[in-house]
């Protein structure tokens, strides 16, 4: 598939010679500053009093402590994150796997830049410019590489939003049919709706109950065929409990905040057709998933394309998505919003799928791949030369996580904090065990990075 590097433009602002003397002008003094920022590095000890004063006003405003004691300086350079404080991270978190191409890069610069440029500072229902009509096929042409039958794309701003489409959509077409099907573990997201879906009762303390939803029981690599013969067998048993009530399937291939779980190609293909075979649609989860494993989509990663009835995409895109077919599209005004994304989202979404696909992450033996293999070696080491104290490591592609000592969510936020402190950026996933998991951005991060945020695993291992 090959891109035009640069959306239509039709003004005549960007191509005004100033511009692009400004536009060299900056990314010469980007490049100056972020190439200051090479290694982990400790705070400034004249910064700490008033960073402190920041983050304990950050707290008073927004009701609550941030998680980690993070205030960006705005300065980045790849994964290496510069704080208020003057410190330095490796943040192989990025936002919970938003920042794909890093920190203070230099062609989402440029993309805002453009964005700039523009008459609007948001795109929406009434107002796209060339840039939402690129997104769109782009995150198309992607979906449809290896023949899924996705035909239309609906841009929105968060992931939750992306999900509450798929299944207005799914229910609209399935009507009156009301319950979605899921599996144990999954996380959709934070609104009312979402919180029946999400499977974590404290995400919805005193939240009336928006949806009726079933579960099915995860794949787990301990016992393949039993897990999922007994995930068939209560799919059966749903299917006959509440005959032609399930609009939807909905399915993360691999589970992100339920702990790095990936599903194998049998079990799903298995629960898929028995949903087909029921005039079921299936809905897949990629806000967390999509860029990370071998292919830009988990479905093609599993090869389940034939299943894709309804996709949904965020975080590392920028702007969130929600894709389907042309036999879906709803008969009525279902889908409309204000706000689809912020125009610099937009831009520099396209230059992240851009830079994602030149960069050779994707492909059997692609960089996410080899960067997966290499950071597993490397925590497989550590499991056998700490036995009780690292195991795993879990996860697929650039989702890796492994679970620390006991298993315990107190011995992992305790490592995570260690980590941190160290110059490590990670964060917890699952319960019953707790794991640690890195979403290291998969456009930028290269084995010297690996080997950066190992040593600091390790430091961290021999002090637990
Ligand atoms: C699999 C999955 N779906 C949906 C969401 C919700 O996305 P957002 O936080 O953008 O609403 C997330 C967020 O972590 C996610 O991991």
């Amino acid at each position: 598939m090959s891109y035009e590097t640069q959306p239509l433009h039709y003004g005549d602002l960007v191509r005004d010679p100033r511009v692009e003397k400004a536009r060299s002008l900056l990314l010469e003094a980007l490049e100056l500053h972020r190439s200051k920022i090479t290694e982990v590095r400790p705070p400034n000890p004249g910064l700490v009093a008033g960073y402190k004063s920041e983050l304990e006003r950050l707290a008073k405003a927004r009701g609550g402590a941030t998680y980690f004691p993070y205030i960006s300086s705005g300065m980045g350079n790849g994964p290496l994150i510069e704080l208020g404080d003057g410190s330095v991270k490796l943040d192989f978190i990025v936002g919970i796997g938003v920042h794909g191409m890093g920190h203070s890069n230099p062609q989402m610069l440029s993309a805002s830049i453009d964005a700039a440029l523009e008459d609007t500072v948001m795109q929406g229902n009434l107002q796209h410019d060339s840039a939402s009509l690129w997104m769109c096929e782009k995150l198309l042409a992607f979906s449809r590489l290896q023949g899924a039958k996705l035909d239309h794309c609906l841009l929105s701003t968060s992931g939750a939003m992306a999900n509450e489409n798929s299944l207005k959509i799914a229910f609209h077409n399935r009507a009156p049919a009301s319950r979605v099907i899921c599996i144990d573990n999954c996380f959709a997201g934070r609104s009312i709706a979402l919180a029946s879906l999400t499977d974590r009762p404290a995400y919805r303390t005193g939240v009336p109950k928006a949806l009726d939803v079933d579960y099915l029981p995860m794949f787990h690599p301990s016992d393949p065929q039993g897990t999922t013969q007994g995930a068939i067998r209560t799919l059966r048993q749903l299917l006959e409990r509440y005959p032609k009530q399930h609009a939807c399937l909905w399915l993360e291939l691999v589970a992100g905040e339920g702990g790095y779980y990936p599903g194998t190609p049998e079990y799903f293909e298995t629960l898929c057709q028995i949903c087909h075979d029921h005039n079921i649609l299936v809905i897949f989860d990629e806000v967390q998933t999509f860029s990370r494993l071998s292919r830009p989509f988990a479905f093609q990663h599993f090869g389940l394309d034939r299943f894709a009835d309804i996709v949904t995409l965020g975080k590392i895109t920028q702007v969130c998505a929600t894709l389907y077919g042309e036999t879906l599209k709803p008969k009525g005004p279902l889908l409309s919003q204000t706000f689809t994304a912020a125009t610099a989202a937009i831009r520099c979404g396209l230059a992240v799928l851009e830079h994602l696909e030149k960069s050779n992450c994707f492909g059997d033996d692609g960089w996410n791949m080899q960067r997966h293999r290499y950071f597993r070696s490397k925590l497989e080491a550590f499991a056998s030369k700490y036995p009780g104290k690292l195991s795993g490591p879990y996860g697929e592609g650039m989702m890796i996580a492994f679970t620390p000592g006991d298993g315990t969510y107190e011995t992992a936020t305790k490592m995570l904090v260690k980590l941190y402190e160290l110059g490590l950026m990670g964060f917890v996933a699952g319960s019953n065990p707790t794991r640690l998991r890195f979403l290291p951005p998969p456009g930028v991060t290269t084995n010297d990075h690996i080997d950066m945020a190992c040593k600091i695993i390790e430091t961290a291992l021999e002090s637990l």
